[in-house]
């Protein structure tokens, strides 16, 4: 059993005991029931404590469980939260660190809850594509308030404890202890243990004064904030029949939307890749308590575009960074280019201007290699070019102190040549960064032939330092993300050349949920990059066929945003893309020149193409990175991908 129970005194304590988080699994619930039996039966028993042991109260339900028989199993959570409510005895739930969705609806169960400072309080079911699916849409509103309980259910954002106790009319916590949290829980409970009609969230009525008139509200921003996602208007849905449904019609309105949604692919797919993220933590033979080497202060060669948003990670987490360039010019760009995005921040109110000020005096810059000798580690953000590459290397081997980290942000050049470079091979690894590198969540960590392991484990927490999802990758060409994007946009490049104009291939894609279509991402990272790798893969393999628009448009020195003109066009200052003329010629001027005839592309079509694509190499290329293959320069096409292309004609 993972939750065990004990008696202080007159008072039963039932321990949740399930690491790391205490989520409510099947074995759990058994161990919560029987210990409230236990503590029922036993007369010198007048109140019952429910805390958590280790880091959490409860991370809430075990989403291992999800779709096995465990997780319906008896006793359910809801009939453990039904069990807890019929207590004839006070129950008090202690709550300490960490108390998410399930974990949370167990509490709101307990007649009274009491909290230590910090704790991270939230229902977080709609970042899997749910609703809270343990009465969270019933009692939350009722202790919090419309207003408050909607945004944390559709937000799925942790509130701090102190700061929901501050709340005003909150009914969530009774009270918030300073000292030891059990000690004060046991105290607590002996205050109530005799009062009586005891306290249930169901009979409390959910306050707002115009509460018709916020929903209605609230469905509008929300629907049009949740796009193609469904459980956010469900969340509206739910906490709206906490509004004007009875209580027990509310739990069972909330319950038969929660199994529609989990059975939605949207739903299906989040629980993926929640699963996946942190799948990709557990390296085999680097256990989670290899030792890691002190990252205090980081060195960035280079304040392109990479370079700048890389620095800002390492600025955001408190890390000091002095960045290195050739020219004073180019290093008052990337500096600029900062200041750019923290003041675009501070302007939208996400950032405040004393944070912005803390993280700018943690910045300084450099022309001189000297000055990045105390730096604990250094990631190089130059051309994408091995000559150039080769110059930084050595001369980092020169200038850094022993057991720096020297890291390359390479999209596409061999790490272990690149190492080679060095007297220090093992202390060389990948850290390949997406752009804006500030902004996207994906980190390749890129292991080399004779990356130390304490490197490795390092890189990957200094990564979830700076709030990435690391992803271990061998040293193949492009790696895991850049062979997808390839074929991704290998098809987006076919479907310019077969009809589509580059706004039309956008809209469809992002119609279908995509932040952004692959020409406007194009724009935004620089088309030149692509340009320079396809010079290179293709000359090495002429045979592989692909589409010239985007070289062409690099001819006419269209590189996207930063040139001003890309696949769009750019009005200085603003980041809009507008369709382009020019460009919209010079794909019917090819497709003529290709013999090609325009064809109406259905939506479907123009999303399946590179879509599919992706999924396919995704699949082929993380089998093989998995296996940590060495260097190839082979450039594969998973048979799936070719099939679906041949398919299509391609
Ligand atoms: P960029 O052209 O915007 O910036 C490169 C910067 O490096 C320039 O400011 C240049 O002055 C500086 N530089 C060149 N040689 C130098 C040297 N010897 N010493 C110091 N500074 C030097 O290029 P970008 O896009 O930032 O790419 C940098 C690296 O990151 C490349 O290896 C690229 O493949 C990789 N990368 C690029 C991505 C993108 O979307 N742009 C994504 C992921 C990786």
């Amino acid at each position: 059993m993972t939750a065990t129970t004990q008696t202080r005194g007159d008072v039963a304590v039932i321990t949740l005991d399930n690491p790391p988080v205490n989520g409510l699994g099947y074995e759990t619930r058994v161990g919560i029931v029987t210990g409230l039996e236990q503590a029922l039966n036993d007369a010198a028993v007048k109140a019952i404590v429910i805390t958590g042991a280790g880091k959490a109260f409860s991370g809430g339900a075990d989403i291992r469980e999800f779709g096995s028989p465990k997780a319906i199993a008896e006793p359910n959570l809801l009939s453990v939260i039904l069990a807890l409510e019929a207590s004839s005895k006070p129950i008090v739930a202690a709550i300490h660190s960490v108390a998410m969705g399930g974990g949370l609806e167990l509490a709101l169960g307990c007649h009274y809850r009491v909290t230590a400072p910090g704790a991270q309080i939230a229902l977080p079911e709609v970042k899997i594509g749910l609703i809270p699916g343990a009465g969270g849409t019933q009692r939350l509103p009722r202790v919090l308030g419309l207003e408050n309980a909607l945004n944390m259910i559709v937000s799925g954002e942790p509130v701090p404890s102190e700061m929901l106790a501050k709340a005003p009319g909150q009914k969530l916590f009774d009270k918030v202890i300073e000292g030891d949290l059990l000690d004060g829980a046991v105290a607590f409970a002996r205050e109530v243990a005799d009062k009586r009609p005891l306290p249930l969230v169901r009979n409390l009525k959910v306050e707002h004064p115009n509460a018709q008139a916020y929903l209605q509200f609230a469905r509008n921003t929300v629907g049009a904030m949740a796009r193609n996602y469904p459980a956010p208007p469900k969340c509206v849905d739910a906490v709206a029949a906490s509004t004007t449904m009875k209580f027990d019609e509310g739990m069972k309105f909330e319950r038969e939307n929660f199994i529609a949604l989990m059975m939605t692919p949207e739903c299906k797919a989040l629980r993926h890749a929640f699963m996946a993220e942190r799948a990709t933590t557990k390296i085999p033979d680097v256990p989670a308590d290899t030792p890691v080497r002190s990252v205090a202060k980081l060195g960035v060669i280079g304040a392109g575009t990479m370079g700048g948003g890389i620095a800002m990670n390492f600025l955001n987490a408190g890390i000091p960074v002095v960045i290195l360039e050739m020219k004073q010019e180019a290093l008052d760009r990337g500096i600029a280019t900062i200041r750019k995005n923290y003041e675009a921040q501070v302007k939208k109110g996400k950032l405040k201007q004393d944070k912005y000020e803390q993280r700018m005096a943690l910045l300084s810059t450099t022309l001189n290699y000297a000055d990045l000798k105390d730096c604990d580690m250094v990631i190089e953000a130059v051309f994408e070019d091995m000559a150039v590459k080769e110059q930084v290397f050595k001369t980092l081997d020169e200038v850094m102190k022993p057991g720096a980290i020297l890291a390359t942000n390479t999209s596409t050049l061999d790490v272990d040549k690149i190492a080679a470079f060095t007297k220090r091979p093992q202390d060389v690894i990948g850290t390949h960064f997406f752009s804006p590198a500030n902004v996207m969540k994906l980190l390749e960590v890129v292991r080399g032939a004779k990356t130390a392991k304490d490197v490795l484990a390092t890189v990957m927490a200094i990564g979830k330092k700076i709030r990435k999802t690391c992803v271990v990758s061998g040293v193949c060409d492009g790696f895991i993300g850049n062979r997808m994007i390839e074929q991704y946009s290998r098809q987006a490049g076919f479907l310019l050349e077969e009809g589509c104009t580059p706004a039309q291939v956008d809209k469809a894609v992002e119609k279908f949920g995509f932040a952004m279509g692959p020409f406007r991402m194009g724009d935004l990272a620089g088309n030149d990059v692509g340009w320079y790798i396809r010079k290179r893969r293709y000359v090495e393999k002429p045979h592989l066929r692909y589409s010239k628009t985007a070289d062409l448009l690099c001819e006419l020195g269209r590189f996207g945003q930063k040139t001003g003109a890309g696949w769009y066009d750019y009005v200085p200052g603003k980041r809009d893309a507008i369709p382009s003329k020019l460009v919209e010629e010079m794909i019917a001027k090819h497709r003529a020149e290709l013999g090609i005839t325009p064809r109406k592309i259905s939506d479907e079509e123009i999303v399946q193409r590179p879509v599919f694509a992706l999924v396919n190499e995704g699949r082929a290329s993380s089998r093989k990175a998995s296996r940590c293959v060495r260097p190839t320069s082979t450039w594969s096409t998973s048979p799936a991908t070719a099939s679906r292309c041949s398919a299509a004609g391609r």
